[in-house]
Parts: structure tokens; C-alpha cells; sequence
């Protein structure tokens, strides 16, 4: 039986993306038909049974942030898609805005109901360039059918829906840097509180989800709450887009029941990553983006759900497998991920501004033999754990999550390379 249960990504690759009449063909505005006969707090309870888990990586609750924008009194609100899909390993937002961009306009129209907004915003990686163009094309549909735009459905209902293109900072995801970005500003994150949900963008009360957890909520109105959940695990409904990336044998968008599939089934599974490329042995897999922690071929039972990679000291984050096999040293990986994050930090803070910079120094010199000392080992723990507790935003607070994870893992390999002797003398 098949492990894949395509429900968010359904239709996909088997209508025009831009076609309104494809799409209803698929069951499309079913689900804001519904919605718009609903009262908001009918809607939001919905979205509460199904224990809808944001998709973007944090995990936060959607229920409870739709609820906490209903009861602010302010006005107008604003829906805010993050499309930024910054996070190296994943590529599975790309797949709704490039095949079904109606199912997360119909998701996004949906929140505008919800919240009486007038408008609602899109902001899309600056690498998908032709996907933006594709966006516009199919927002100026759904308009011709008046599924957007006047009246609504004839219901009176007012909305539209804007494209902002990124410009290629990974910080610009996170989402206070996002709406400073929308706003013309730099996009640099925003001390927090107050929260986006009554300070956002514009400086007014303001959702923002990811493509993935909007794109989900036809399905939660249509199916219910209740049947959204049981398709998935008891504490998390529905399910998961995972990519699979780097030595797997197969690499892709996969849609998994949350809570029914392990990670081996992901990685081995012929229907999904179908084992390690040239039939290699499994190193290492590294979940969730480069933000993310790193698991060991022990841990490939691990149920994939947030609950169960919670316990075992990994997490779902993006939903990116990146898999690697035994010939990648550890050091060197973690030396592309301190690149990465380098590269990355807008510079607000020090301890991510210098940290990243001093992990890699140091990871440089455990990547030679000798050249490390037992200090340089304890600078690297004492630097994990500042960077972690004093970085102003998620990017550097989760910088040196791989390295941790790494560092339980493979101390062998750390260690392999610090001089016996500076030790000594130390
Ligand atoms: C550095 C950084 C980058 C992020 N990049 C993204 C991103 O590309 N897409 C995304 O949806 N969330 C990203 N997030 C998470 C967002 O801040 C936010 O939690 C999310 O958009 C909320 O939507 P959700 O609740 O539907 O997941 C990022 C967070 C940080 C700290
Ligand atoms: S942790 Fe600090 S330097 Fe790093 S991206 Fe966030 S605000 Fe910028």
C-alpha cells in the first residue's frame, strides 16, 4: 500500500495551474463556497480540531494565531503568505505556487474572510521569477471568475491579493524581517513583542503563514476539522510535503500522513527517495533545512510527526531531508552550513554577526590534522550555547543546531584532529 497520501499537492502536475475551470475540476472554491456560509469563528474552530502545526518551520499552532486575530479590534488586517522558501533542502512551497497557486489563493481568500481584510500579500522568493510572473497571471484569473477581487461569490466580501518579490536574504523569511521587507524597508527582523498579530505589517494587526499551512486550509473547511486530523497523527493533523535531497537516490516533493511513516519509510521507500544513491551506505540525514538537527542511521525509526522527531531530539522544521552517505565528513558539511549562515546573517547582532565566524575558524582547524586544540573543542561548545541563547532573531538562535546534533553524533570526528600535544601543554 502506498506510504503517500497527496491531499494539499492534489491536482498537481495534472491541471493548467492557471486554469480557474481546471482547478474547480479538481474540487477547487469548494471549500470557500463553504467557508463564506460560515460564521469566522466557525471557520477557526476548524482550523483548531485539525491541529494545524504551521508549516514553515516553527510549528505554531494555526488555531490559536487565527484566534488571536480575530479578537484584535483593530483595523484593516492584513494576510501575509510567506513564499520566501529560503531554507536550503527545500523546495516544496515552490511545488503549490508552480502547480496549484489557485489552492493557496483560495487558502489566502479564505484568511481574508476570516478577518474582514481587504488585503492580502504574497511575498515570493526573488529566485522564482517566472513562478511570480505565473502568480499575477493566475490572481488576474480568479478575478475574471469572481472568485477574487468585488463582491465575492456575490457576497459582498472585498479582496485582492499582491505579489512581492524577495531579493534573496535568507532572513527576509523570517517573518518580522518579511514585513519590514514588504514595507520598502531593510529587511531586518523586529524585536518581538509586539506580536505581528497586532503590530504587523503596516503596523497593523496581521497574519502570516506559510504557503504550505494556507494552502491546507481548503481541506480543513471542506473535510472538517476532525477528519483533517485523523488523517494525520493526534497531535498534528494532516500532512507533510517533505524533500528529499542531496545522496538520495531519488530526489523530491513527497506528501506524507503525518505520524504514519518513518523516516527510513521516506528515504528507502521506492515511491519516495528509494535508498542512498549508488547504493552507498547512510551517513548522516539532516532534517528541516540547514537550521535544522542531524540524525543518525539509529534514529531512522523514528515516526515522522512533530511529537515523535521531537523526542528523539530531531524536528520536522521545513520539511527537508537532506540525505548524505559515507563519504562526507562531518567537519565539511558543517563547515557548508557555517558558510551558509555567514553568508546569511543580516549583521543586526554579534553573537550571530561573530559567532558563525568563529564556528568556522574553529571547524576549519578541526578539519586539519593538528591543528585543534582541547580549548578550541571548548570554545565551540561555549559558542554554541551564546550564539543560541543571545542571537537577536531564529537565524542565529538556530545557526548551530546541526553542530550540536553533529557534535553528540560523531565526537570521534571532531576530536580526530585536535593535537594530543597542545592538550597536554594546554
Ligand atoms: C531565518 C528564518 C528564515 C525563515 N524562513 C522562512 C521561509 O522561508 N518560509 C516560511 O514559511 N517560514 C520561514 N521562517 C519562519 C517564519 O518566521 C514564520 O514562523 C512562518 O512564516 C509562520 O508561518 P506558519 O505558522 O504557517 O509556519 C523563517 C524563520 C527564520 C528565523
Ligand atoms: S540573529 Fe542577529 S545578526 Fe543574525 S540574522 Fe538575526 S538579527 Fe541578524
Amino acid at each position: 500500500m502506498s506510504k503517500l497520501m497527496p491531499l494539499v499537492s492534489e491536482g498537481a502536475g495534472k491541471i493548467n495551474p492557471l486554469s480557474v475551470s481546471d482547478y474547480i475540476g479538481v474540487g477547487g472554491y469548494q471549500a470557500l463556497k463553504k467557508a463564506v456560509g460560515m460564521t469566522p469563528e466557525q471557520v477557526i474552530g476548524e482550523v483548531k480540531k485539525a491541529k494545524l502545526l504551521g508549516r514553515g518551520g516553527a510549528a505554531y499552532p494555526s488555531g490559536s494565531k487565527w484566534e488571536h486575530l480575530l479578537h484584535i479590534p483593530e483595523t484593516p488586517k492584513y494576510i501575509v503568505c510567506n513564499a520566501d522558501e529560503g531554507e536550503p533542502g527545500t523546495f516544496k512551497d515552490k511545488l503549490i505556487l508552480g502547480k496549484l497557486p489557485l489552492k493557496l489563493i483560495e487558502g489566502i481568500t479564505i484568511a481574508g474572510f476570516v478577518f474582514g481584510a481587504k488585503a492580502g500579500y504574497i511575498y515570493v522568493r526573488g529566485e522564482y521569477r517566472k513562478i511570480q510572473k505565473q502568480l499575477i497571471q493566475a490572481i488576474e484569473n480568479a478575478k475574471k471568475e469572481n472568485y477574487l477581487g468585488d463582491n465575492i461569490l456575490g457576497k459582498g466580501f472585498n479582496f485582492d491579493i499582491h505579489i512581492i518579490s524577495g531579493a534573496g536574504a535568507y532572513v527576509c523569511g523570517e517573518n518580522s524581517a518579511l514585513l519590514n521587507s514588504t514595507e520598502g524597508k531593510v529587511g531586518r527582523p523586529r524585536i518581538k513583542p509586539p506580536h505581528l498579530a497586532e503590530v504587523g505589517l503596516f503596523l497593523q494587526p496581521t497574519l502570516v503563514n506559510n504557503v504550505e499551512s494556507l494552502s491546507s486550509i481548503p481541506a480543513i473547511v471542506l473535510k472538517g476539522g476532525d477528519e483533517f486530523l485523523k488523517i494525520g497523527h493526534p497531535d498534528s493533523g494532516g500532512t507533510k510535503l517533505i524533500c528529499l535531497s542531496g545522496h538520495s537516490a531519488k530526489t523530491g516533493v513527497f506528501e506524507i500522513p503525518l505520524g504514519k511513516v518513518t523516516i527510513r519509510d521516506a528515504i528507502y521507500d521506492a515511491e519516495m527517495g528509494g535508498g542512498v544513491k549508488d547504493g552507498k551506505k547512510l551517513k548522516f540525514f539532516h532534517l528541516g533545512g540547514q537550521s535544522g538537527p542531524i540524525g543518525s542511521p539509529d534514529q531512522l525509526d523514528t515516526v515522522y510527526s512533530y511529537t515523535d522527531l521531537r523526542k528523539a531530539g530531531l524536528g520536522v522544521g521545513s520539511g527537508a531531508i537532506v540525505v548524505m552517505d559515507e563519504s562526507v565528513s562531518i567537519i565539511e558539511y558543517l563547515k557548508g552550513v557555517t558558510e551558509f549562515f555567514i553568508h546569511e546573517s543580516c549583521g543586526k547582532c554579534v553573537p550571530c554577526r561573530e559567532g558563525n565566524k568563529q564556528l568556522y575558524a574553529i571547524l576549519q582547524k578541526l578539519s586539519v590534522p593538528g591543528a585543534a586544540t582541547e580549548n578550541d573543542l571548548s570554545n565551540l561548545r561555549r559558542l554554541v550555547t551564546t550564539m543560541t541563547a543571545a542571537s537577536f532573531c531564529g537565524l542565529g538562535q538556530t545557526a548551530a543546531v546541526a553542530l550540536n546534533t553533529a557534535w553528540k553524533l560523531f565526537k570521534a570526528e571532531f576530536e580526530a584532529n585536535v593535537s594530543k600535544t597542545a592538550a597536554a601543554a594546554a
